[in-house]
């Protein structure tokens, strides 16, 4: 379901932060940027209910008919995301937890357990008058519901949170036996005689159950989607026509939430995403990011729903975007699907938590370098709007399973230095510096289509995932596993017979043990390349071995194997290669499947396509180096205005959009 036809500009609207003669001001300067759309409301509940019962919406009439007469659509949040105080004032119970029993109180935001029956029946109760009194206007193209769901409050371990997580146990289960073998319970004298006896795993005197941990990473995620799927089912009951979304958090540092479940829940899929500023080649984290993202919505486009046009206020150095950044991170998350980009916020406040926090309307006002790149994104989101719609289409997949995360970073692991997303990233640099377009998607995804599959630290795989990926590399595909793949089945038991259990066969190798590194300890393979984190005694039981570890705890034994599988291959790494010889170890296999570049573009130069149905295609260039490039490629500039004929020339720092006609 499409909410417009053109690339969404704008970002979240708080007006009632400001007096009533800055909104005219407001309206004013976000026609002069470009802005089409705001997100209203996600921090109003205080202010539509200042007390129990009493609704007040005038304020919020005032600010859609303002907005609506200038011109400007609205996302409207269901203003559920931080309950007013005197909610939890009068009910405490609702409060989250902590795992060590602490309770998080009103103050900041969030306060609310998931699961708490209190904070579901008033949340549901303004989600309904809002919808009853907003649903037709003609200013709201989208609900927006609730904010972030799960951020800050998604673990709670409460007394209402562990009658939940048991029902949620009984549902899985059936069985209070069934669960006893899932747990493997038998170990620990941790077996269970009946459902009630279950907590959440608070704070214990040793590791808790793997299981235990892992059931509640799944339920916790589940609590937190019911809160979206139980506002959105309000939505759909009163606003059928309206598109409905939540924004996502698909981010290195929030993993908490299984998007994969999530997404087909939603009208639109749209995320929230902030540049790590301790890393000064960030724009490769955003890139993971909004490739993920795009698997998440299925290949389909979605909306960027907020970021920061410079720094935020919440990391340890918030470093500022440098000029140009806020360009090329916008096009980054276009080029790879998004057909909207909006802000976290609109007027950066004055008072608050978040005063030091960027908006498009900077504390300076519009007399700054960064009201006027504002205006000029807003400019050149217009210029390229026919983008919208279009999808991208790519030939390498790399697998990501927010389960297996869990799963992976779990205790009592012979590494603690195996890191997630870290490593699924890492090979993610190495790809796209093939200069190709990668897609990030599910193990249970189709895979057919792909012609090279990177399976990285899949430490949980189902069997359906296992299948999958030996029937793409049979029909040809050719799949790269690394080291802690394949290890355990759903329930987080040792797939058995030797490591690595679900794809030992397809590999042509088999492992007796796991040798980890110590902290800061290379190994060095006879290849030249170097390894860090792990090493295993690997035996090769067909594949062709590549390289050897030459030190390091087991000197001798395959490092790198290569199988033949049907029409495809089977590659194997059993160490934490360093990014150079990852690159070359990657690009050898992207150019063994013969996958094309989108263009020939120097490092540093992003090159990405997107495909519209009637065969129209644009290619986009983005240029994060300090130098001018020449890109091989022919088209119409929509960001100049330029024809391009056989070469183009991208300023340095700058961007290019490209209509190509090709079929
Ligand atoms: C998230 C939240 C916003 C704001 C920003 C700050 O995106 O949704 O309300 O706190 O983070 O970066």
């Amino acid at each position: 379901m499409r909410a417009w036809p053109t690339i969404a500009f704008g970002g979240d609207y708080n007006p009632e932060q400001w007096p009533r003669e800055v909104w005219d001001e407001d309206v004013r300067l976000m026609q002069e940027a470009g802005v089409n759309i705001v997100t209203l409301g996600v921090f109003s509940w205080a202010h539509l209910e200042p007390r129990p019962g009493e609704l007040r919406f005038d304020w919020l009439d005032e600010v859609i008919d303002l907005l609506h007469a200038g011109g400007i659509a609205v996302d409207l949040a269901t203003a559920t995301a931080s309950p007013p105080p005197w909610l939890a004032h009068r009910h405490p119970e609702m409060l989250p937890v902590t795992a060590e029993g602490v309770t998080l109180w009103t103050g900041g935001r969030q306060a609310y357990c998931p699961s708490s029956p209190v904070y579901r029946e008033h949340s549901h109760r303004i989600v309904r008058a809002l919808a009853e009194r907003y649903g037709s206007h003609p200013a709201v193209v989208m609900w927006h519901v609730n904010n972030e769901i799960g951020c800050h409050n998604v673990l709670c371990y409460c007394d209402e949170s562990a009658r939940a997580f048991r029902s949620w146990l009984e549902v899985r289960y059936g069985s209070v036996e069934a669960l006893n073998e899932a747990w493997g319970t038998a170990f620990w004298s941790q077996r269970y005689d009946d459902f009630a006896e279950i907590q959440p795993p608070r704070a214990a005197p040793a590791f808790v159950n793997p299981t235990h941990q892992l059931d509640f990473h799944r339920f916790s995620s589940d609590a937190a989607l019911a809160i979206y799927l139980g506002e959105r089912d309000i939505l759909k009951e009163l606003t059928p026509d309206i598109p409905v979304t939540t924004n996502f958090m698909v981010m290195p540092h929030e993993g908490e939430m299984d998007y994969f479940r999530w997404g087909p829940e939603l009208d639109v899929v749209a995320n929230d995403h902030y540049l790590t500023a301790a890393d000064p080649e960030n724009h490769r984290g955003l890139a993971f990011s909004s490739d993920l993202v795009r698997g998440v919505a299925g290949g389909e486009p979605w909306l960027l729903m907020e970021t920061s046009t410079s720094a935020v206020n919440w990391q340890p150095r918030n470093v500022a975007k440098r000029p140009g950044e806020l360009l090329r991170s916008a096009l980054q998350h276009v080029a790879r699907g998004a057909d909207g980009v909006l802000f976290f916020q609109w007027r950066a406040s004055r008072a608050g938590a978040e005063k030091f926090h960027s908006g498009l309307v900077p504390h300076a006002g519009t007399d700054s370098r960064l009201w006027r790149e504002v205006v000029g994104l807003g400019r050149t989101l217009a210029a390229i709007s026919e983008v919208a719609g279009a999808r991208s289409r790519n030939e390498v997949a790399v697998l990501f399973d927010w389960q297996a995360w869990w799963a992976c970073e779990l205790d009592a692991h012979p590494s603690e230095d195996v890191r997630y997303w870290d490593t699924v990233e890492s090979v993610h640099r190495s790809l796209t510096d093939c200069g190709i377009g990668v897609d990030v998607v599910h193990p249970e995804t189709d895979l057919t289509g792909y012609r090279v599959i990177v399976v990285p630290v899949l430490y949980l795989v189902t069997d359906a995932g296992a299948a999958a990926v030996r029937a793409a590399a049979e029909s040809g595909a050719h799949v790269v596993v690394t080291y802690f793949s394949g290890i355990v089945d759903e329930s987080d038991h040792i797939r058995l017979g030797g490591y690595p259990g679900a794809f030992r066969e397809m590999l042509g190798i088999v492992s007796e043990e796991f040798t980890p590194l110590r902290e800061n300890e290379t190994v060095t393979l006879s290849d030249g390349s170097r390894g860090t984190v792990w090493a295993e005694d690997v035996r090769s039981v067909g594949a062709d071995v590549l390289a050897t570890f030459v030190d390091g705890p087991v000197p001798g034994a395959p490092a790198i194997t290569r199988n033949r599988v049907g029409a495809g291959s089977a590659t194997y790494l059993a160490t934490r290669l360093d990014q150079r010889d990852l690159d070359r170890v990657l690009a050898e296999v992207v150019g063994d499947a013969g996958v094309p570049q989108v263009a020939d573009v120097p490092p540093g130069v992003e090159a990405l396509r997107r495909h519209g149905e009637d065969g129209t295609s644009w290619l986009f260039l983005v240029n994060h180096t300090d130098e001018p490039v020449e890109v091989a490629c022919s088209g119409h500039d929509l960001v100049a205005d330029r024809q391009a004929s056989g070469v183009h020339a991208v300023a340095a720092g700058s961007v290019a959009v490209l209509r190509e006609h090709r079929g």
